[in-house]
This record gives C-alpha cells, sequence and structure tokens, in this order.
C-alpha cells in the first residue's frame, strides 16, 4: 500500500460471541469489524477504516432510501486445514463493482485499495471464517447514496462499506437439488435495464415473484427474457446451465444478465475437462423439447452465494420437469467438488484463482 491512503484501524473492545459454525444458515451474524469509506464531489473517496461493527446514522432524505442508488458484491474468505485464509478472486469482484457503478452513476472506488481494505479486514475477523464443511466468510462490499436531497440526479455523496458474515448454505436443502419455477408472468429486466448490475433494485423487482414460487412450493424462479419471455436469463441469485446430450450450455451475455464469478470459472473449468461448453441463446422450448427427448441429463446454477446449486425440477407451463429424477448429477458433483475444493485449499488450483491473506 502507498501512504496515501493508509486504511485507520480502530478495534472494538468488547468481542461478540460467535455462533456455532456447525449450524450455520446464510447472512444472519455479524463479525466484530466493518470497514467504511466515505466519498463526497470535489473530495473523492477518502479516509478508509476498519471499525468496530455498528449501526450507521444516516439522513432520512439520503438518496438511497428513496431511488434506490446502491451496488454491492457478494464473494467468500475459507480456511484451509491448514489454518490458511484463501480469497476466491477477489480482484473480479471489485472490478464488477466498478463496471456496476458505472451503471448506477457511482464513482470508481480504487481497486488496489479497497482489496487491500479488505484483506486487512479479513485478517482483524479471522476467527469468524467457520472451518466446518461447507462454511465460509461471506463478504459483503456494497454502496450507498448518501447525499440528503429529493431531486432525481447522482448523488454528490457515498459511503463504501464491508461487512462479513460466517455462512453455511444458501438454500434451505443445503447442496440438495432445488425445485425452481420458470416465471412466466413478471420480468426482472431488460436489455438495457440494470440486469447486468448488481444492484439492489433488480432483488427487490425479484421479491414478488419469488413470493408466488414459494407460496407453490419452490425455492426460487428462473427469469426469462422481459421481451418474449421465452430466453432463458438467470435466476437472480445464481446463473444457471444446462447439460443436454453431453453439452453444457448457459445463456450468453445478452446484456440483461449478471456476469458472475463463479460463472466464469465453471465455464474456464468446462473447457479445461474438455467437456464440450457453449454461451448462446437457450429457450425454454428448447429445454423443454431436450427433457422430452430424454436429453436433459443435469440443470444446476452457480453463484458465490449458492456455490453450485444443482436443480431437481423445473415447473414451467403447469408441467413439472423432473431433471436426473430430481438428484444431484455426476457433472454438477464434480464441478462442486472441485471449485469448493480449489476456494478451500484441498484441491490444486491450476488457475491461479485463489490469494492468501497474511498478516499485513
Ligand atoms: C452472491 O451470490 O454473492 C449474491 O450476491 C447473491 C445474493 C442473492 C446472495
Amino acid at each position: 500500500m502507498d501512504g496515501k491512503k493508509a486504511i485507520e484501524i480502530e478495534l472494538t473492545t468488547t468481542k461478540k460471541e460467535k455462533p456455532d459454525f456447525s449450524n450455520l444458515s446464510f447472512g444472519k451474524v455479524f463479525t466484530d469489524h466493518m470497514l467504511m469509506m466515505d466519498y463526497k464531489d470535489g473530495e473523492g473517496w477518502h479516509t478508509p477504516k476498519i471499525l468496530p461493527y455498528q449501526p450507521i446514522s444516516l439522513d432520512p432524505s439520503s438518496v438511497v432510501f428513496h431511488y434506490g442508488q446502491t451496488v454491492f458484491e457478494g464473494l467468500k474468505a475459507y480456511r484451509t486445514k491448514e489454518g490458511k485464509i484463501l480469497l476466491f478472486r477477489p480482484e473480479r469482484n471489485f472490478r464488477r463493482l466498478n463496471q456496476s457503478n458505472d451503471r448506477l452513476c457511482i464513482p470508481h472506488v480504487d481497486e488496489e485499495l479497497v482489496l487491500e481494505g479488505l484483506k486487512q479486514l479479513v485478517w482483524i475477523d479471522r476467527e469468524w471464517i467457520p472451518d466446518v464443511e461447507g462454511t465460509s466468510l461471506y463478504i459483503r462490499p456494497f454502496i450507498i447514496s448518501t447525499q440528503p436531497y429529493l431531486g432525481v440526479s447522482a448523488s454528490t455523496q457515498y459511503k463504501f462499506m464491508i461487512i462479513m458474515s460466517p455462512v453455511g448454505a444458501y438454500y434451505k436443502e443445503g447442496i440438495a437439488p432445488v425445485k425452481i419455477a420458470v416465471e412466466e408472468e413478471f420480468a426482472r429486466t431488460v436489455k438495457g435495464g440494470t440486469g447486468t448490475a448488481k444492484t439492489g433494485g433488480n432483488y427487490a423487482a425479484s421479491l414478488k415473484a419469488q413470493e408466488v414460487a414459494n407460496e407453490k412450493g419452490y425455492s426460487q424462479v428462473l427469469w426469462l427474457d422481459g421481451k418474449e419471455k421465452k430466453y432463458i436469463e438467470e435466476v437472480g441469485s445464481m446463473n444457471i446451465f444446462f447439460k443436454i446430450n453431453g453439452e453444457v450450455v448457459t445463456p450468453e451475455l445478452s446484456g440483461s444478465i449478471l456476469e458472475g464469478i463463479t460463472r466464469s470459472s465453471i465455464l474456464e473449468l468446462l473447457k479445461h475437462w474438455n467437456v464440450p461448453v457453449s454461451e448462446r441463446r437457450i429457450s425454454m422450448d428448447e429445454v423443454y423439447a431436450a427433457y422430452k427427448d430424454g436429453q436433459l441429463e443435469e440443470v444446476f446454477g452457480t453463484g458465490t452465494a449458492a456455490v453450485i446449486s444443482p436443480v431437481g425440477e423445473l415447473f414451467w407451463h403447469g408441467e413439472k420437469i423432473v431433471i436426473n429424477n430430481g438428484e444431484t448429477g455426476k457433472l454438477s458433483q464434480q464441478l462442486y467438488d472441485t471449485l469448493t475444493g480449489i476456494q478451500n485449499g484441498t484441491v490444486e488450483d491450476p488457475f491461479n484463482w485463489v490469494t492468501e491473506v497474511k498478516e499485513n
């Protein structure tokens, strides 16, 4: 780090009690510290600081409350059997954060500085990284617009924060297959919208559809393109892959889906294994035809929170499309084992994806 923006550190005097690491849910408890940095037009991003985890005070007229100008990221830290601390492709998250910033008119952060701040924060709260299989420390960097102003324009003030939470599986099913309803009424976004950015509004827009799906016994919805409701996009909490007659297909980055970091890692892994793979437009009609022909072999989602999540059933046009007898497919399991193995240091990392966090 150069000295120009050294990160101030204020340690807590009252450490919190840690949860039972063998019984963790997702995103409900938070570590002892957080990172915060402010922005003001004319001053830029300034005073990065690690401080005790605490509520923040904001003016009720802050732009974020009214117009949702906000972005976020999600990544994880893992503890290896030898006690090393690993991050998975963290530089990608901060690159994507700045891409989301572009879309939401938020000033870029210094990617090197925030990565350095993240490493220091993880090191300080390292006792919170769980060591039980299937667990990790979920890291949530985010930015909110804080200018007190009710006019619709880009804020002149922001807060960047990083908070962290020890987590288990994202879905209540754990790594067992999830059931997903194909969304036929609502749309998440359209090309030219904010679908490629990681911004709160995309997730707010998904809640109604998810609530309806939950009532019918489905965990999530699979979004189709907003225009024709024909082509498959993503699940919202994860990107989606189909194995059809030996080939793995995932929707291309069409301008309305999120460019998942797990998605691109899985594509690289499959290519490395010489598994036929393509990123292209894929319709629900095609998936249904493959199912009817007995060629729909596996379906799985990918995401930081979801990791690799096998899909056991899709519900579409009133019909249940059961995949691989509702069981985890062989390839989905191999991908899960390899990816989590690289992440937690039990499988060799030929791609240089992991970064070790050490004392500064
Ligand atoms: C992640 O996978 O990190 C996400 O941000 C998805 C979120 C819905 C938990």
